[in-house]
C-alpha cells in the first residue's frame, strides 16, 4: 500500500467513536464482580480462598484502579504523544494529511479513553470507600518502547516508535475483549470496554496501515535493522515485573496472617507468563506482523522465529 491509497475513516469516526455517540455510563451498586476473576488469578489461589475469601472484592477493586491506573498511562503517555506528532506533522516519516486527520482523531478517542477510565476510578472510590494502594507510574511499554528506540539509528528512530506503538495498540484490542464477554461482571463496567473496543477498532487498523506504508518505503538494510531490534521490544513489553510487584503491594495490604502473606507471594510468583510463543498476547502480536506485512520480509520472519508457531 502507498500512502497515496491511504482513505480517512473520518467519516466513520464522526458516525461511531464514542466520544461523539455514547452517554457517560454510571456504575451499578449491585452484586456482580468489579473486575474478571479470571484477570486477577491471586484471587482463585488455594491460600487465599482458605485465608480470607472475604476480602476478595477488596482485591478485585484494587485490580480495577491498576487497569485504569494502566489504561491512563498508555493512552495519555504512549499512544497520545505518537499519534500527535503524526497529526502534527512532526515525525520523520511523513504521512499525508489524510492519515495526520485521522492520527488527531486517535488523539481524541485516546484522551477520552483516559477520561472515561479515570471516571470510573472516582464512580468506583466513592461507592466502595476503598482508595487505591500505591499504583506505578509506569507501564511495560513505558520502558520496552524507549528500550527499543536507543537500539536504532537517528534516521530509525520514528519508524521503531511508530512499530511499537502499532503493536501495543494492535495487542490490547484483543485483551480488551476478553473482557466485554465476561458475563459475571457489572454491566457498566463491561460497557466501558465494549466502548472502548469500538474505538480500538479502528485503532488497530489505522496503525497497520501506516506501518504498512511506512514498510513499503524502508530499504533493505533498513527493514533489517529494524527486525534485529522487535525481539528486543516483545521481551521487555511481555515482562511481568510491574504486575508482580503490584501484586506484592496489593498482598502487603490484606489483612491476613504473615505465613499466608508468604504464600500468597510465592503462588503469585509462580503464575508469569513465559516470553515465548505460548505467552497469551503473542497471537495478537504475530496476527498484527501478518495484517501490516511485516511478516512478509523474510528477515522479520528470521528475528521473529521464537514467536511464531
Ligand atoms: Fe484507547
Ligand atoms: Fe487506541
Amino acid at each position: 500500500m502507498n500512502a497515496a491509497d491511504y482513505q480517512s475513516f473520518a467519516d466513520a469516526w464522526e458516525s461511531r467513536a464514542t466520544i461523539r455517540t455514547r452517554p457517560r455510563r454510571v456504575l451499578e451498586n449491585d452484586t456482580r464482580l468489579i473486575y474478571p476473576l479470571s484477570r486477577q488469578p491471586l484471587v482463585l489461589s488455594e491460600t487465599f480462598l482458605r485465608e480470607c475469601p472475604e476480602q476478595r472484592d477488596f482485591a478485585l477493586v484494587q485490580t480495577l484502579y491498576k487497569f485504569i491506573n494502566d489504561v491512563v498511562i498508555f493512552e495519555t503517555e504512549i499512544v497520545d504523544k505518537t499519534a500527535r506528532s503524526i497529526a502534527k506533522n512532526r515525525f520523520t516519516v511523513a504521512f499525508p494529511f489524510a492519515c495526520r486527520y485521522d492520527a488527531m482523531t486517535v488523539v481524541i478517542d485516546e484522551d477520552y479513553h483516559a477520561l472515561v477510565a479515570m471516571d470510573f476510578m472516582q464512580q468506583t472510590v466513592a461507592m466502595t470507600g476503598i482508595t487505591p494502594i500505591e499504583l506505578p507510574d509506569e507501564i511495560e511499554l513505558s520502558r520496552a518502547i524507549p528500550a527499543a528506540v536507543a537500539l536504532a539509528p537517528e534516521h530509525l528512530r520514528s519508524a521503531v516508535e511508530l512499530i511499537c506503538v502499532a503493536i501495543a495498540e494492535n495487542t490490547v484490542t484483543g485483551d480488551v475483549a476478553a473482557f466485554a464477554k465476561d458475563d459475571t461482571v457489572k454491566q457498566s463496567i463491561k460497557g466501558l470496554m465494549a466502548d472502548h473496543l469500538l474505538d480500538e477498532g479502528r485503532h488497530s487498523s489505522f496503525w497497520a496501515r501506516l506501518v504498512r506504508i511506512y514498510w513499503h518505503t524502508a530499504s533493505e538494510a533498513d527493514r533489517q535493522c529494524i527486525a534485529r531490534i522487535l525481539p528486543v521490544f516483545i521481551a521487555h513489553y511481555l515482562t511481568n515485573d510491574l504486575q508482580k510487584s503490584f501484586d506484592f503491594r496489593l498482598i502487603e495490604s490484606l489483612q491476613i496472617s504473615d505465613a499466608a502473606r508468604r504464600a500468597l507471594k510465592s503462588e503469585v510468583s509462580g503464575l508469569a507468563f513465559p516470553i515465548n510463543r505460548h505467552h497469551p498476547l503473542v497471537a495478537n502480536i504475530v496476527r498484527f506482523f501478518r495484517s501490516s506485512s511485516l511478516l512478509d520480509s523474510p528477515c522479520v520472519q528470521e528475528a521473529l522465529s521464537d514467536y511464531l508457531v
